[in-house]
């Protein structure tokens, strides 16, 4: 199923790009800038990828990002991703980028596309990769900040589809980003926001009702709440789902209990993504593979995942046709 599942077009919604820079270019980027860091070798970044949870994680991935500092290093970081995405068949990819991570470091938005557009430029014209970019917040920032930025990205408005709300989510409830939202409301940006990773399912109904979000990043703690879980299915709310980030963040012990099929099973429009590859062991075609071998997924739960993931991107309905069809051709030929 593994070769079937490769060859198939698919789309992923939930990347942070900073989360794809992998060992070897962080060792590169790092030795480029004279950055110190606390490992020497391929081999001692990844042993040192041992999380506890979010915020154990959170600290590398921020320290990782810290490498980055000119326009070559955002070329080169989008162009492994989309590499990637062309040989996994990942025919369309939302990809979320946080300007915020890089301010310490003296880094402008302007820098960051810069490296950004050429790389998507040359996917496009190379192989006719569709992509969009999700502006997303740090929450543990103040908003007074995340608007800034917000104001930041104004010249650069048609760059991104949605704005997204990532990083540590406990004590960082969505109640604290509600002005936020509104202003990316009326800028016409998509809404959506990391809800239910470590947080109570409370958060998936504040980020639905205070922040009008469309679709939830991970939401896997919906579990805890059937009426909550009624609503979801009945109004078909996306879920990004992380398979590999939730065993390697401790959010479940073993990925046998992972609870995803179970919601596929219960009418949710659950998708299946990697959040952060480079950290978690896994890029999406390997997060398909572990729900196969570890959850024993079947065909049409594999085919209806990959539905979900073109039914739940910001793409307008002609786009989303357009890859249904691709769909369908590939299924043509391999059923
Ligand atoms: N959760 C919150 N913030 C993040 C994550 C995540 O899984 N990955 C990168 N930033
Ligand atoms: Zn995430």
């Amino acid at each position: 199923m593994t070769q079937w599942l490769a060859g198939m077009p698919k789309a992923e919604l939930h990347l942070h790009l900073d989360g794809s820079l992998r060992a070897p270019r962080l060792l590169q980027l790092a030795a480029k800038h004279g950055v110190s860091l606390p490992y020497k070798t391929v081999e001692e970044v990844e042993a040192a990828y041992n999380f506890s949870d979010l915020q154990s994680f959170l600290d590398l991935y921020y320290l990782g990002a810290s490498v980055l500092r000119d326009a070559e290093d955002f070329y080169l970081l989008m162009k492994d991703y989309l590499e990637v995405c062309r040989l996994q068949n990942i025919v369309h990819c939302e990809i979320m980028v946080e300007p915020q991570t890089y301010i310490p470091q003296g880094v402008e938005l302007s820098v960051v596309l810069e490296g950004f557009d050429k790389a998507i430029d040359e996917a496009k014209t190379g192989w006719g990769q569709s992509v969009k970019l999700i502006l997303s917040f740090l929450r543990h920032l103040p908003e007074a900040d995340c608007l800034a930025m917000l104001q930041t990205a104004d010249p650069y408005r048609d760059h991104f589809c949605a704005i997204g709300l990532a990083s540590a989510e406990k004590d960082f409830p969505p109640a604290n980003f509600q002005t936020l939202y509104r202003e990316a409301k009326d800028r016409g940006y998509e809404l959506t926001a990391h809800a239910g990773e470590e947080g109570p399912p409370a958060y998936i109904r504040d980020a639905l009702q205070l922040l009008s979000v469309s679709r939830i990043d991970h939401g896997v703690r919906a579990v805890e709440d059937d009426e909550l879980l009624h609503q979801l299915a009945a109004d078909r709310v996306p879920l990004t789902v992380c398979p590999l980030s939730n065993v390697r963040l401790c959010v479940y012990d073993y990925m046998s209990e992972h609870r995803i099929l179970d919601l596929l099973e219960q009418g949710l429009c659950v998708t299946v993504n990697s959040d952060d590859p480079a950290y978690f062991g896994g890029d999406l075609l390997e997060n398909f593979a572990a729900l196969e071998s570890d959850l024993a997924m079947s065909k049409e739960q594999a085919l209806l995942l990959v539905r979900n993931g073109f039914e739940a991107a910001f793409l307008p309905s002609e786009a989303k046709i357009a890859l249904d069809e691709q769909l369908q051709d590939y299924l043509a030929r391999h059923p």
